[in-house]
């Protein structure tokens, strides 16, 4: 069948790239894709966001099956849109991916079905929500309520940092009608860790854990970015810890769904706080990580449109999934001075030296062609993932892989996967 696949991060170049391997492919095209995706689908010129022309293409094109990589043409109901004109889609309705993109509404399913997270309240008016940092002290976790890149979360040490990050998201509207509200939450410690699953809206089956980098710097200095790289599996969620995750988080999220009359269907993705009383939620996402995604497709060993298929035909439990027992790991490679202002432009060297290499696979993110050559196009740029018999051996090809890649101003962390091995 044909199948379309939407964004153009990381995470969509290694999505395509599994699903090039399965043998349910024909044509593969992806809106809009990057220079790396190119080379193995049919690049599209249409935004992710552009629902009607989506639509109008995958009509003609007579699209099988549509894969949507990122949360905003989710939550703007791009699944409610396809399905009503008969056309298959892998991910949740708008009403389901407000897990996502609202974390007011998350937290409001969270406490009604008992779900552990940090303890916050909703804020609509900006007086009252600083008088609760007042009241409260910090340290203390100030979120926009809607989607923000993956930066509109402000862990703060000090009460004026906390109020500047309110009078930010409200006032001076940094992320937009995202910053309507803000969500004002108790800070949390312990290991983070991304869990997703599978889930067709009656079964879910867990995929390994990753964790991901989100701060700009080593040892986790500097800002949030969108994730500067990750690594799985993730040695402190033994599976004790992983059923537990799935007993206390994922299943009564998904039951929840249900209960609410949509049931939750694509991949739910549980950023996780391992704190010293148990597992609590962090938030939730409606898709793939990025860059977890990654990491998590190279240990992908079964065809992942089987999966796909079956969460979409909502037979689910007839699947089993297999993984390589083989650690992975994803290095980000960023423009200099990503996640603020940043160049474009700038050619990337190196990117022909991996044609033999099996195990080191590089994901593009923000890149393009101009000319014959490929230029950087985006804060994160690419993603070199490397699979090794352990998180040790990974990490090592991994780096000898951005060793060989060379761009004006690139900056990537030098501690991805670290943690892991001190543990
Ligand atoms: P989120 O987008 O909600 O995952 O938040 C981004 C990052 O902010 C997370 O990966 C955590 O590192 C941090 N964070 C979010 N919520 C909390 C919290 N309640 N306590 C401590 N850190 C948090
Ligand atoms: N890497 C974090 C995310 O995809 O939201």
């Amino acid at each position: 069948m044909n199948i379309l696949v939407i964004g153009s991060g990381g995470r969509e170049h290694a999505l395509v790239w599994k699903i090039a391997q399965s043998r349910h492919a024909d044509t593969i095209y992806c809106a809009p894709g990057n220079a790396g995706i190119a080379g193995i689908a049919e690049c599209i010129p249409i935004s992710a966001t552009d629902i009607k022309s989506l639509y109008n293409f995958a009509l003609e094109k007579e699209i099988g099956l549509t894969v949507v990589g990122p949360e905003a043409p989710l939550v703007l109901g791009i699944v409610d849109t396809f399905r009503k004109g008969g056309l298959r889609i892998f991910g949740p309705l708008s009403f389901a991916a407000q897990l996502e993109g609202s974390k007011a509404f998350s937290k409001h399913i969270m406490l009604k079905y008992g779900i552990p997270t940090a303890a916050a309240c909703v804020f609509t008016d900006q007086k009252k929500a600083v008088d609760y940092i007042r009241e409260n002290g910090v340290p203390i976790v100030v979120k926009a309520d809607g989607l923000a890149a993956g930066k509109g979360v402000m862990v703060c040490l000090t009460e004026d940092e906390a109020v500047t990050a309110v009078n930010m998201i409200m006032s001076e509207r940094l992320f937009g009608e995202a910053g309507a509200q803000v969500v004002i939450e108790e800070c949390l410690e312990g290991d983070e860790a991304s869990f997703l699953v599978f889930s067709d809206g009656n079964t879910i089956i867990p995929m390994p854990p990753s964790q991901d980098h989100k701060r700009a710097m080593d040892n986790d200095c500097g800002p949030n970015t969108g994730g500067m790289g990750a690594y799985s599996p993730v040695p402190v969620i033994d599976r004790e810890m992983q059923e537990r995750i799935m007993k206390e988080v994922m299943l009564p999220a998904v039951n929840a769904l249900k209960a609410e009359g949509c049931p939750y269907e694509g991949i739910l993705y549980a950023g996780i706080m391992l704190t010293s009383d148990g597992p609590k939620v962090l938030e939730f996402n409606c898709r793939f990580g990025d860059p977890e995604a990654q990491p998590i497709l190279m240990r992908l060993q079964s065809d992942i449109l089987d999966i796909i298929n079956a969460v979409v035909d909502r037979k689910l439990e007839s699947v089993e999934i297999e993984w390589s027992e083989k650690a992975s790991v994803c290095v980000v490679m960023a423009a200099g001075g990503y996640p603020d202002k940043y160049s474009t432009g700038q050619s990337i060297n190196g990117l022909d030296d991996f044609a033999n290499i099996s195990d080191i696979m590089v994901f593009h993110a923000g890149t393009k062609f101009d000319g014959g050559n490929i230029v950087t196009a985006g804060g994160r740029v690419l993603g070199v993932t490397a699979i090794g018999a352990d998180l040790k051996i990974a990490i090592d090809k991994a780096y000898e892989g951005v060793n060989m890649i060379r761009f004006n101003g690139m900056q990537y962390r030098k501690d991805i996967g670290r943690k892991a091995i001190k543990e």
